[in-house]
């Protein structure tokens, strides 16, 4: 660790002036408390979403029956298995000659040739990783299915184990829960049953099985199965993550992506049009962009549903004509009906009911308008290597955009050149703490005179399947930047948000939340973003520090982001010469209603920080104050599903405050001091 000699940087937001001293003893900082340095944005702190790492399928989305409507492979129907028990027989096949609807052009078809007395033949769905079980629980089962004239039911519909049964040593002899269809028609009808367990152990190894104990033929699509889901919403949320999410307190949903929304071609992309109404209609459509199946289940109304239950905005993504393989659709009479498309998807999130689309909404089962005051058009198109591409698509959706919705702030995926947008998207993936750390005072010297910026999608990417201490070390110094600089950075979201962290759920590592199929757990990242979530006035008070310390790090080769896919074997790129970071790192707001300081101290270091923080333009400090404390033994220390909360906030009260004083902060933590003065 070393201080540096005196040199002013950092000065242009006028928030921190950083003194590099050759003081040996402690940092000091000297906070006008009185004084207004920037107005914090009330959208600082939100979240950024997309279908990756089973985000929603196996994720927040609550179903729990995989490829329901068995589109997932167009040769074999995946993730079911048939069941054969007591030595009945029987065969299961995807059967494109009896389609279900026109957007679902196959069913499955079970044959059952022999099921008498305590014999079985059925079908079973094993779910996303396990089916999970709790006990006293009611789930709800549902499925479209019609037989041919020789077989009128009934259907037993049961949630067992997969494990074999110590007693019986048949398969599936556990039932949780069961429940049974009296009669099937020989035409596709809906069937609901309620499954509700018993004192059942809590458990993943199950699964959903419909099965017949008598001969003839079933077809079935759309089968699907629900637990509770939060708030009780039908086709509604998982209940763990979402807690998690609102114990963050964000102030708005970045969807539908990212990647996911382009796709990697035109007809990947993420078509609102075909996510929207009854579930049963919905396609679904190959995720190519992250290379698994997305029912769809989790369309524009469940993100609009989702950003309700949750009270933060939508801040809606609208494809742009650009999909990742390269392909683009150029602007003029092409690219209208895309731009129509945005018009349409504006009005069925904001029209009234009396609209064309706000009406659709309306049948669709929110008759109120949702309140939308920022819409970006598409997403990285600095990877559209045909120059001046985005130039004129960004323009064409820019100038229909605010010719019908004048209100709305337009985002820009990069610089453009032809309109000025409100806002530009940047995205920041850092592949070491020091990295991140090493641009956290990068907006301190961002000329005020451009548009706005949201920084959608940064992480600090050290961690997998989530982040580590040390990555949140670097997102909590990264924090500090932003909220400092809150005037220009209006709106900020972290990128991905969720991992299934069963085997092969990951597609892109380190995600704020990881979780299984029973249980869910926040990452020391999601810790700090909580804390700085909750923790901030609305003013940012001007500090200056003096004696911050700081250490070499030594810059990666350049690259593109961490964590890609390895590249052919080349000669290694030459290094950037070694660096220094501080390891201190801090921000001060007040809450100008309540007088509340805020003052946030992020110590790298592996040891403790003493810290004199010298507070002018009040009148008093009270001594009593509180400390929010996030902390590890080492940088690699983390979360994880078996350790959820190993690393989590520590909140004590704290004595000794006052208009000067000295505390040491601990090594390897983030702190959110709070004091009152007047
Ligand atoms: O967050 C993962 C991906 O990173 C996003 O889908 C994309 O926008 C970015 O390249």
């Amino acid at each position: 660790m070393s201080m540096k000699t005196i040199t002013i940087c950092a000065l242009f937001a006028g928030a921190v002036a950083i003194l590099r001293g050759q003081s040996a003893g402690p940092v000091v900082l000297q906070i006008k408390a009185d004084q207004v340095a920037a107005h914090v944005s009330p959208m600082l702190y939100g979240l950024m979403t997309e279908e990756i790492n089973y985000s929603y399928d196996g994720g927040l989305y609550a179903e729990l029956v995989r490829n329901r409507s068995f589109r997932e492979d167009p040769k074999e129907p995946v993730h079911w298995q048939l069941v054969q028990e007591g030595g009945g027989t029987g065969s299961m096949a995807l059967d494109p000659a009896q389609p279900f609807n026109d957007a679902i052009a196959t069913s499955l078809k079970l044959t059952v040739s022999q099921a008498a007395g305590k014999q079985r033949v059925g079908i079973a769905n094993d779910g996303f990783w396990g089916i999970p079980v709790r006990p006293n629980t009611r789930y709800h089962a549902s499925f479209y299915a019609k037989a041919d004239a020789g077989f009128t039911g009934p259907l037993t519909v049961a949630i067992a184990s997969t494990s074999t049964s110590a007693s019986t040593g048949s398969e599936g002899a556990t039932v949780h829960a069961s429940g049974q269809v009296a009669r099937v028609t020989g035409s596709w009808k809906k069937y609901e049953v309620n499954l509700t367990t018993g004192k059942a152990a809590v458990s993943a190894d199950n699964r959903l099985v419909i099965s017949a104990g008598s001969p003839g033929t079933v077809w079935f699509s759309m089968v699907s199965l629900f637990p509770p889901a939060f708030n009780n919403r039908p086709n509604g949320f998982r209940k763990d993550i979402m807690q998690l999410l609102a114990d963050m307190k964000p102030a708005f949903l970045r969807f539908p992506g990212g990647n996911y929304l382009e796709g990697n071609t035109i007809e990947t992309r993420f078509d609102w049009k075909k996510t929207i109404g009854d579930i049963s209609q919905r396609p679904g459509h190959m995720n190519d962009g992250w290379r698994y199946w997305s029912s769809d289940g989790m369309g524009l109304l469940e993100f609009l549903n989702w950003c309700e239950d949750l009270h933060v905005e939508p801040l809606l993504a609208v494809y742009a004509g650009y999909s990742m393989r390269q392909v683009r659709v150029t602007p003029g009479p092409d690219l209208e009906p895309y731009v129509k498309d945005a018009l349409d998807e504006i009005e069925y999130v904001t029209g009234a009911a009396s609209t064309t689309w706000g009406a659709r909404r309306a049948k669709d089962g929110h008759a109120a308008p949702f309140k939308l005051q920022y819409v970006e058009v598409g997403n990285e198109d600095n990877f559209d290597r045909q120059a001046g591409s985005y130039d004129g698509r960004f323009a064409q959706f820019f100038d229909a955009i605010k010719a019908k919705y004048p209100q709305l702030q337009v985002i820009a995926t990069m610089k453009v050149n032809g309109r000025t947008p409100d806002v530009i998207d940047e995205h920041y993936y850092r592949r070491s703490e020091d990295e991140m750390a090493s641009h956290a005072h990068d907006y301190d010297s961002r000329p005020r005179t451009g548009p706005k910026i949201f920084v959608g999608e940064w992480a600090t990417r050290v961690g997998e399947p989530t982040p580590n201490m040390s990555a949140a070390l670097g997102d909590a110094a990264w924090m500090t930047g932003m909220e400092r600089n809150s005037d220009l950075v209006i709106m900020s979201c972290y990128a991905p948000l969720f991992v299934n962290v069963n085997p092969g759920g990951m597609q892109w590592k380190t995600d704020l939340i990881g979780y299984d199929t029973l249980s869910s757990y926040g990452s020391p990242a999601y810790y700090a973003q909580k804390m700085f979530s909750l923790n901030h006035g609305d003013v940012v008070l001007p500090v200056t520090a003096q004696g911050i310390p700081t250490r070499e790090w030594q810059p990666p080769a350049p690259g593109r982001r961490g964590g890609a896919a390895a590249a052919p074997p080349q000669p290694p790129p030459a290094l950037p010469p070694v660096q220094q970071a501080p390891t201190l790192f801090v921000n001060a707001t007040r809450d100008s209603k309540t007088g509340t300081i805020y003052l946030k101290v992020v110590n790298r270091a592996g040891s403790p920080q003493p810290v004199r923080v010298e507070l002018s333009g009040l009148a008093s400090v009270q001594a009593k104050g509180e400390a929010i404390t996030l902390s590890a033994a080492s940088p690699e220390e983390t979360n994880s599903i078996t350790e959820p909360a190993k690393i989590a906030p520590v909140t004590t009260t704290v004595d000794g405050l006052g208009a000067t004083f000295t505390r040491a902060f601990p090594p390897y933590s983030i702190t959110v001091l709070q004091m009152k003065g007047k």
